[in-house]
């Protein structure tokens, strides 16, 4: 009989798609996907290092798992991702997980399956310079079958000082262009009509062989041109590398979404010299103002860290005034957290009190529901076409659906079904929300 594996997934939308591709990886030595934990025969956690509480999580869920194995001798734990990058045997040293392996280890995992007895658990947490699952098809676990993700790359080579990908995610590699066609390709003809192409900085891909050179801009043209009725997405962007060509041909290809998720980090230049962003305040505004000036249309959104190292009201009150200039209609908030062996840990004091961290993280998060209503009020009047997803959450008699900018939009049901595309007009909102007809 066909074992059965249940998988946890925490952390970014990257970890997701290895979820994926791991459960593609055990298929093959037996074991189908479940959702309920206490009919599986391993029980993983797909972690996540980038803040300390993302750990914390973890070490809570490590409990229960242990709880279930004790209910269901011969359960298998294992804990893979960037935590199992991270600390490594650590993690074997609680004598509650039979199987650590890192992010780029996993094609490796049916032979460490196939090798746990109770007295020896397995590790690998080798990092690779090449391994980019490109011939991997990997098992959608999405339930809509509208909207897949799709990595184009691996890893990151830049060396932001507070943060811990790099350590376990290991050195960036792009992945065949062929291959990342092929499946976007084949996701668009089992119905899906939505691509996202991720990447820790997408704008650094570059794939090099004897007959050709892909970057960035060339890889969305492929990808576009698979369909018009494939709507293409991608993230991160970095602010550094996010060029004139690619801006332009976001712009001006139709079917690639109009929205960027720009991850700013803080509004003062000391703050992200520090932070080792490698750009400044004014270059950010720069590119903001090119894409702006590029695409009227297109949509913002950005992360920030408050209270990193040495950062003063004035560094913070920058952040607050970028916030304000730029309009974002989104962003992901955070508070520094100090994270073992990154730059920032070894060569700086975390010296920003948490209740100070905490009360300008409020801040900026007060000014940012601000804005985002003010971004989204200023949608109303207009006409946008948005993607059918199904029916909205509050009410079920209304769709939903994304914009090209990606601001959720709800209207009437009419004779739509998941996976047309509609003009609506937005006749209101909320800070989260467009109301359409
Ligand atoms: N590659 C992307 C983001 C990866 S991590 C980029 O370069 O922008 C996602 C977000 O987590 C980051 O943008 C940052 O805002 C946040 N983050 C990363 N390390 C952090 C830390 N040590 N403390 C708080 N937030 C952090
Ligand atoms: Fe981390 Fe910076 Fe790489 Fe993003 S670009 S993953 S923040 S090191
Ligand atoms: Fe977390 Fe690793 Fe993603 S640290 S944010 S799961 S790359």
């Amino acid at each position: 009989m066909m074992k059965k594996a249940y998988i946890e997934t925490y952390g970014c939308q990257m970890n997701v798609n290895d979820t994926e591709v791991i459960f593609a990886i055990l298929e093959k030595a037996g074991y189908g996907r479940t959702e309920s934990m206490e009919e599986a025969d391993l029980v993983m956690a797909n972690t996540c290092s980038i803040r300390d509480n993302a750990e914390q999580r973890i070490w809570g869920r490590l409990d229960v798992f242990a709880r279930q194995k004790k209910a269901r001798p011969g359960t298998l734990v294992g804990i893979v991702g960037c935590m199992a990058e991270r600390l490594k045997d650590k993690l074997l040293d609680t004598g509650k997980v039979d199987l650590v392996v890192g992010p780029d280890a996993y094609r490796r995992l049916p032979e460490l399956l196939e090798a746990i007895t109770p007295d020896s658990p397995q590790m690998d947490v080798l990092l690779s310079r090449e391994e980019t699952y490109a011939d991997i098809t990997p098992v959608r676990t999405d339930r809509n079958g509208l909207s897949a993700f799709i990595s184009i790359m691996r890893g990151c080579n830049n060396v932001c000082s507070y943060c811990v990908v790099p350590y376990t995610r290991g050195a960036e590699r792009s992945r065949d262009p062929h291959s990342i066609v092929r499946e976007a390709c084949d996701v668009f003809q089992r119905g899906y009509r939505e691509v996202t192409l991720l990447g820790q900085n997408v704008d650094s891909y570059l794939w090099k062989s004897a007959e050709e050179t892909v970057d960035f801009a060339e890889l969305l043209k492929r990808v576009a041109a698979i369909s018009p009725l494939l709507r293409v997405r991608f993230q991160t962007s970095h602010p550094k590398d996010i060029s004139d060509k690619v801006i332009e041909t976001i712009a001006s290809i139709p079917n690639i979404c109009k929205h960027i998720h720009l991850p700013v980090q803080s509004g003062s230049t000391r703050m992200l010299d520090l932070m080792r962003r490698k750009y400044s305040r004014e270059w950010y505004l720069e590119r903001v103002a090119k894409i702006r000036s590029t695409m009227p249309e297109c949509g913002i959104t950005t992360d920030v860290i408050a209270g990193f190292c040495t950062e003063t009201e004035e560094d913070h009150r920058q952040t607050l005034s970028l916030f304000e200039k730029v309009g974002f209609y989104w962003a992901f908030m955070f508070a520094y957290s100090d994270r073992p062996g990154t730059l920032a840990n070894r060569t700086m004091k975390d010296d920003v009190p948490p209740e100070v961290k905490n009360r300008r993280l409020q801040e900026i998060i007060e000014l940012q529901n601000r804005k985002s209503l003010e971004e989204y009020r200023k949608m109303i009047g207009k006409t946008v076409t948005v993607l059918v997803e199904g029916p909205s959450k509050r009410n079920p008699a209304e769709l939903c659906g994304r914009a090209s900018n990606n601001m959720m939009c709800v209207f009437p049901a009419g004779n739509l079904k998941k996976g047309d595309y509609t003009d609506v007009t937005v006749t209101d909102c909320t800070s989260a929300t467009l109301i359409c007809k």
